[in-house]
């Protein structure tokens, strides 16, 4: 038996005003798509923005439903939108954030793990990593170079 070990960088800035100009201004278009979530049940607006290598931003936000399973994650909705508006071309990076209508929103958020085996995916028949950048409207962000460190084992057959 091995013992291995499972390590990955990040990178944490103070703020969005400590990002590069591309990195703040895929974050800001994250900030204005969550103006187009339909979030009435949890209130908690997510939005979503992809680049692509072909310079394309894709926005997407999440969109609930009455019945609590069809409703669809930003990043879900932003993956989708993109595959299908440029289906061979690669996402070089996604940023997310949100607006809570019952809490505060000064901590990054992070994609569930459906949406992570989905950028994996993506990443795979892509051949080229995704760099992801998460925050709130306020507080701290973090980006992560392969959004795949986020899904270790990720299911593939
Ligand atoms: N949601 C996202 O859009 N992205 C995530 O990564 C996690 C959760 C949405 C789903 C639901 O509409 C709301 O946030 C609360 O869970």
């Amino acid at each position: 038996m091995n013992k291995k070990v499972y390590q990955f960088e990040f990178e944490e800035y103070d703020s969005s005003i400590a990002l590069n100009k591309e990195d703040s201004e895929l974050f800001m278009a994250a900030g204005q798509a969550t103006g187009n979530a339909y979030a009435p049940y949890s209130k908690f607006n997510v939005g979503a923005a992809a680049r692509l290598i072909n310079g394309e931003i894709i926005t997407g936000a999440n969109q609930e439903n009455a019945s609590f399973p069809a409703g669809l994650c930003a990043e879900g909705v932003v993956l989708a939108a993109a595959s299908s508006r440029f289906p061979n071309v690669a996402i070089d990076a996604i940023a997310v954030t949100y607006l809570s209508g019952t809490g505060a929103s000064d901590q990054p958020v992070s994609p569930c793990g459906i949406c992570r085996q989905s950028m994996q995916e993506h990443r795979l028949r892509m051949g080229r990593p995704i760099r992801l950048i998460m925050g709130g409207a306020t507080g701290k962000i973090i980006a992560v170079g392969d959004a795949s460190n986020l899904m270790p084992f990720a299911f593939k057959f």
